[in-house]
């Protein structure tokens, strides 16, 4: 008798070591967020991610500034003309958001435990330019870099520490030298995107054309003290691309994905231009934002006229192709993107302003993405009383735990 007892008593507290029960009941992976960009509060909204990719709303926290919309008419979603608003570093536990109407730079810490949970680190910092609207986090998390899309544009980076937060590093702020206002106006004629390049040792910036003059990529060398070499190189788009969008590199080829409203993407090889190609995606109106699942292998793109998902996939040498498009609900504005995988399955989260909701889908294979849920945030900020317009909010990024 005494020892059954025991050795239920035994198995009892192995199952609860093997599956500590406050996990298994809050199911959660990791986190979401965008911001409000709201001209008179900007909020970092973040939502909870469960293991079948579904989204539950969190919280909204105050990124210390204010947003902006760009000039442009009508006054649509995309606010910002940009991919990166908000990014997160999964090697240093962070998060950072523009504050685009006040021209600051808010960093918060994320807890790994329950990546929803952030807390601003330091104080909100200058950008050192006017309109900032896209960041990159280097792959250890000890730097950003913003770029700033309006009268004063440009890049410029910033050593993350640990205390003080963000902290301006000399000999990184480079003018872009565009003919712009602030806010920008747009969407033609704005810079676009900032990122990291895939070795880390190059900055670029992406920057729309004004039809018929075509955009570039603006490339700096990073050197090792972080400062940024002293002019970039200028990559023009591939013959047919124009207004060089969000970009997503295509890993270990030197080449970038580029999302090109005016004709779908462009693939543009860094060290050999004459392999670059503009790719057409028919009837498309505006494909600007874009991400890669590892486990499809393939691109996905949004694209806000039409609020369709269209997946890519990108060859050996080079060559893109389509391989599906998945209509969302119409009108709905399909803008920021971005895919975590949680226990190996890849789940793309794509907000669409236009139904205050992100859509989640599971890229369960090539050509095979289904949808999860449409989370509407919207009622959770009114039940907060946090105002916001749909024609304002911006970013997708997402933490795995
Ligand atoms: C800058 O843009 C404004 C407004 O489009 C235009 O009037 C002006 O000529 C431009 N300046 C230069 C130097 O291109
Ligand atoms: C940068 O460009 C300016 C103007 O074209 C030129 O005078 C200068 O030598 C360049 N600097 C470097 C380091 O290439
Ligand atoms: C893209 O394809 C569509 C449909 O095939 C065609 O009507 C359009 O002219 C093409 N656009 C470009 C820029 O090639
Ligand atoms: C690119 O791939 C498509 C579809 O597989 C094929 O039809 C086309 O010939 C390829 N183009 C090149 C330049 O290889
Ligand atoms: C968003 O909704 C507004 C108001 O209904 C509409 O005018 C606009 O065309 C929609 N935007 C997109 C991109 O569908
Ligand atoms: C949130 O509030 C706004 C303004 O009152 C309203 O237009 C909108 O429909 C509400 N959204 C939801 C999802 O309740």
């Amino acid at each position: 008798m005494k020892l059954i007892l025991s050795s239920v008593l035994l198995s009892c507290a192995h199952l609860a070591l093997g599956y500590p029960s406050r996990f298994v009941s809050a199911d959660i992976h990791g986190a979401a967020y965008f911001i409000t960009n709201d001209p008179i509060n900007n909020y970092v909204v973040s939502a909870d991610i469960r293991s079948d990719g579904s989204l539950a709303y969190r919280r909204a926290v105050r990124a210390g500034g204010s947003g902006a919309h760009g000039i442009t008419t009508p006054l649509g979603p995309d606010a910002l003309f940009s991919q990166g608003a908000i990014e997160v570093s999964p090697a240093g536990n962070l998060l950072a958001a523009v504050n685009a109407g006040s021209n600051t730079i808010a960093l918060f810490s994320v807890d790994p435990a329950r990546p929803s949970n952030i807390k601003m680190l330091g104080k909100p910092v200058s950008s050192e330019g006017q309109f900032p609207m896209s960041l990159a986090f280097n792959s250890d998390g000890t730097r950003l870099c913003t770029l700033n899309g309006g009268k004063v544009n440009g890049v410029s980076c910033f050593h993350i520490d640990n205390k003080l937060g963000l902290v301006s590093l000399q000999n990184t702020f480079r003018s872009l030298s565009l003919n712009q206002t602030t806010p920008a106006t747009g969407p033609a004629g704005t810079a676009s995107h900032v990122i990291f390049s895939e070795d880390g040792s190059q900055l670029i910036a992406s920057i729309k054309g004004l039809p018929p003059t075509p955009g570039f990529l603006a490339i700096w060398d990073i050197a090792n003290d972080g400062s940024l070499s002293a002019n970039f190189t200028s990559i023009p788009p591939p013959s047919g691309g124009l207004l060089l969008f969000s970009m997503t590199p295509v890993i270990g080829k030197n080449a970038l994905l580029v999302t090109d409203p005016i004709i779908g993407f462009d693939i543009v090889d860094l060290g050999d231009s004459s392999k670059s190609s503009a790719v057409n995606i028919s009837g498309q109106g505006a494909t600007c934002w874009s991400s890669f699942s590892k486990k499809t292998g393939n691109y996905y793109l949004t694209d806000l006229a039409t609020s369709t998902i269209t997946e890519v996939y990108i060859d050996d040498n080079l060559n893109g192709t389509v391989v599906k498009q998945y209509p969302q609900q119409s009108m709905s504005g399909t803008i920021d993107n971005d895919i975590a995988t949680i226990g190996g399955n890849d789940f793309l989260y794509v907000l669409t302003p236009n139904t205050t909701s992100v859509q989640v889908l599971e890229l369960k294979s090539p050509g095979n993405a289904a949808k999860v849920q449409s989370f509407d945030y919207g009622k959770y900020l009114n039940r907060s009383k946090i105002a916001f317009n749909p024609v304002n909010v911006q970013g997708m990024s997402v933490f795995v735990m």
